[in-house]
C-alpha cells in the first residue's frame, strides 16, 4: 500500500544536522521517489528568513551532498516541498503559531512527524509544548516524534526524559534514533547472519575466541567542544552506536523482523552483559585523550588546544572497553569495544575471531603457526564482508597463508545509501525496528553507569595518544589473551 502524505516538520533545520544529514536524506527520497505524493517539509529556525533564502540556503546544502550532482528536475519537486517557519523554541507562543500554520491541511497533511535536531535539553519541554497545542493528538492522522541522541547523560537522566515524554506521548509515537541501525552494513548483518545457514552453527562459544567492534575516526572534536567536552566518547559512542551494534552481532534469532521481535532479542543482549562491578573498572574499560600529532602529515592539535576546551579537561577522547554476555551463546568470550577521535584512519567495523585451530595436524612440516579465521564486517567506509581462510601457498613447500573471501554485497554501479534516508523512510512507514526502545537506552545506561562514575571521579589525569595513532599502547592491557590484538585492517596483508 502507498504511503499517505505526510508532514516533517523539523526542529533546528538551519543547523548542523539538518544541512548534512537531513535535507540530503530528503532531497534522496525525492531522487527515488519515495516521499509519499503531496508531502510536505516545514523547516522551522530561529534566524529571520524569508521563504526564499530558505530555498537558497537549501539549494547550498543540496550541492555540497547531491549524489551524482543535483538534478534539476527533482530539486524542482523537493523545492515545491519546503517552507519554513521562523520561531524560537523556548516561546509558547510559537507553538501556537505553528499548530494554526499545521491546521490547515490544503498545504500541510494531518500524519506529521515532529523531528528534533536539536539540543538534547529542549527535548523535553518542546514535547510538552507541542503536547499543549496538541499537535500530538492523533485525532487526524497519525503523530510521530523522531528524537536524535544522547538520550539521557546517564541512567537517571534518561529515566527522567523518558518520564516525561511517556507523559505526552505514547510508546509507539516515539522514534528513538541511532543511525548506526541504519547503516548498509549494520543492516546486512542480520541477512548475513539470519540467512546463511552456514554461520549459525559457528556463531557461538564453542568457535569464537572474542569480538572487536571499533569506530576511530581521523577527524578531532571539531567545534563540538561545549557538547563533547561534557559527553566524551564513552557517552557518545559506546553507550549508543557501538553497544547497539553488539546486540546485533549476538543477539538470539529474533522470529521475525517485525520491531517488538527484534528489540526483544536486543534487549535480551544487553541484560545479559555482565555488571562491571566499580572495583573492576579499569580492568574492564579504558579512557585516554588525543594529544598533539599529525594527520596526513599535518600538524594537529590535541584535545586540550582545541576551541573552548578547559586547560584541565580529563573528558576521554578514546574509550575501550571488555564485556562478558553471560548467557549460553556467548560465556567466557570476550567483546572489545574501542572508539577514539583523531586516529590513524576513520574506520567502523566488526571483527569476529575464531579459536586457533591445532597444529598437530601439521607437525612435520615449515608450517610453524596458523592464523584464526576472521569474519570482517567493514561498516566504513568501506562496506564489505570478509572471511579469510588459510590456503596453502602455491609450490613444492608445505607453507600456507592467508586468503580472504569476499561477500561483500554492492556492486560498482550500486551507489550506498546514507543511513539517515532508510530511518527518515522508516518514520514515514511508521516501522519503528530500527529505532531504540526505551528499555534498550536503559540497559545501555546501566552497562556504561560504573565506569561514567569511577571516571567522573578520577580528575587527576587521563592517558594520551598521540593524534594520528591507533591509540594508547597501554589499552592492550584489556586483552585476555597475550595473543589478541587490536585489528586494524580488513585485509589480511597488513593486519
Ligand atoms: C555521532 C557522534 O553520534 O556519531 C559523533 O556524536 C560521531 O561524535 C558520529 O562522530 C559518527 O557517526 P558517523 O556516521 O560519521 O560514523
Amino acid at each position: 500500500m502507498a504511503n499517505e502524505a505526510c508532514t516533517y516538520v523539523i526542529f533546528g533545520a538551519t543547523g548542523n544536522l539538518s544541512r548534512v544529514k537531513l535535507m540530503p536524506a530528503l532531497y534522496h527520497l525525492e531522487v527515488e521517489n519515495r516521499l509519499p505524493e503531496g508531502s510536505k517539509i516545514l523547516a522551522l529556525g530561529r534566524r529571520d528568513w524569508s521563504q526564499q533564502k530558505w530555498l537558497d540556503e537549501v539549494k547550498i546544502m543540496l550541492t555540497e551532498k547531491a549524489r551524482g550532482g543535483l538534478d534539476e528536475t527533482v530539486l524542482q519537486r523537493f523545492m515545491a516541498r519546503l517552507s519554513y517557519h521562523k520561531g524560537d523554541l523556548h516561546d509558547k507562543q510559537n507553538y501556537v503559531e505553528l499548530a494554526t500554520k499545521l491546521a490547515d491541511s490544503n498545504d500541510f497533511p494531518s500524519n506529521i512527524a515532529f523531528y528534533l535536531a536539536i539540543s538534547p535539553n529542549d527535548f523535553a519541554n518542546v514535547t510538552q509544548y507541542l503536547s499543549e497545542v496538541e499537535l500530538l493528538t492523533e485525532t487526524h492522522g497519525w503523530r510521530r516524534l523522531v528524537i536524535e541522541k544522547p538520550f539521557g547523560y546517564d541512567l537517571e537522566s534518561a529515566q527522567a526524559l523518558q518520564h516525561r515524554l511517556s507523559s505526552y506521548l505514547k510508546e509507539s509515537q516515539i522514534y528513538r534514533i541511532d543511525h548506526y541501525l541504519g547503516k548498509g552494513t549494520v543492516q546486512n548483518l542480520l541477512v548475513f547472519r539470519f540467512a546463511n545457514v552456514m554461520l549459525e552453527p559457528l556463531w557461538n562459544r564453542n568457535y569464537i575466541d572474542h569480538i572487536q567492534i571499533t569506530h576511530s575516526e581521523a577527524l578531532g572534536i571539531g567545534s563540538r567542544a561545549n557538547y563533547y567536552d561534557n559527553a566524551g566518547a564513552l557517552r557518545d559512542m559506546v553507550q549508543s552506536h557501538l553497544l547497539q551494534l553488539l546486540t546485533l552481532v549476538a543477539m538470539e534469532p529474533p522470529v521475525s523482523m517485525e520491531a517488538e521481535s527484534l528489540r526483544d532479542e536486543k534487549v535480551k543482549v544487553l541484560k545479559s552483559i555482565r555488571n562491571i562491578p566499580k572495583q573492576a573498572v579499569h580492568a574492564h574499560a579504558f579512557r585516554a585523550q588525543y594529544a598533539k600529532g599529525k594527520i596526513n602529515g599535518k600538524n594537529v592539535n590535541g584535545y586540550l588546544q582545541e576551541e573552548n576546551v578547559p586547560a584541565d579537561s580529563v573528558t576521554e577522547t578514546y574509550a575501550a572497553m571488555k564485556l562478558y554476555i553471560d548467557n549460553w551463546r556467548w560465556r567466557g568470550v570476550p567483546i572489545y569495544l574501542r572508539t577514539g577521535k583523531r586516529m590513524a584512519e576513520a574506520q567502523s567495523s566488526i571483527s569476529i575471531c575464531f579459536r586457533h585451530p591445532p597444529l598437530q595436524f601439521f607437525r612435520d612440516t615449515q608450517v610453524q603457526s596458523m592464523q584464526p579465521n576472521w569474519i570482517l564486517l567493514g561498516i566504513q567506509p568501506e562496506e564489505c564482508l570478509r572471511m579469510e581462510m588459510t590456503v596453502k601457498e602455491p609450490g613444492l613447500e608445505m607453507r600456507t597463508r592467508v586468503s580472504s573471501l569476499d561477500a561483500s554485497f554492492r556492486h560498482a554501479h550500486e551507489n550506498p545509501t546514507d543511513a539517515y534516508e532508510d530511518l527518515l523512510l522508516d518514520v514515514i512507514e511508521g516501522d519503528r525496528s530500527l529505532f531504540l526502545r526505551f528499555d534498550e537506552v536503559e540497559y545501555a545506561w546501566k552497562i556504561v553507569e560504573p565506569i561514567l562514575q569511577t571516571w567522573a571521579v578520577e580528575r587527576d589525569f587521563i592517558p594520551t595518544y598521540p593524534a594520528g595513532s591507533w591509540g594508547p599502547e597501554d589499552c592492550r592491557r584489556l586483552f585476555e589473551k597475550e595473543k589478541q590484538f587490536w585489528r586494524c585492517s580488513l585485509t589480511p596483508e597488513d593486519k
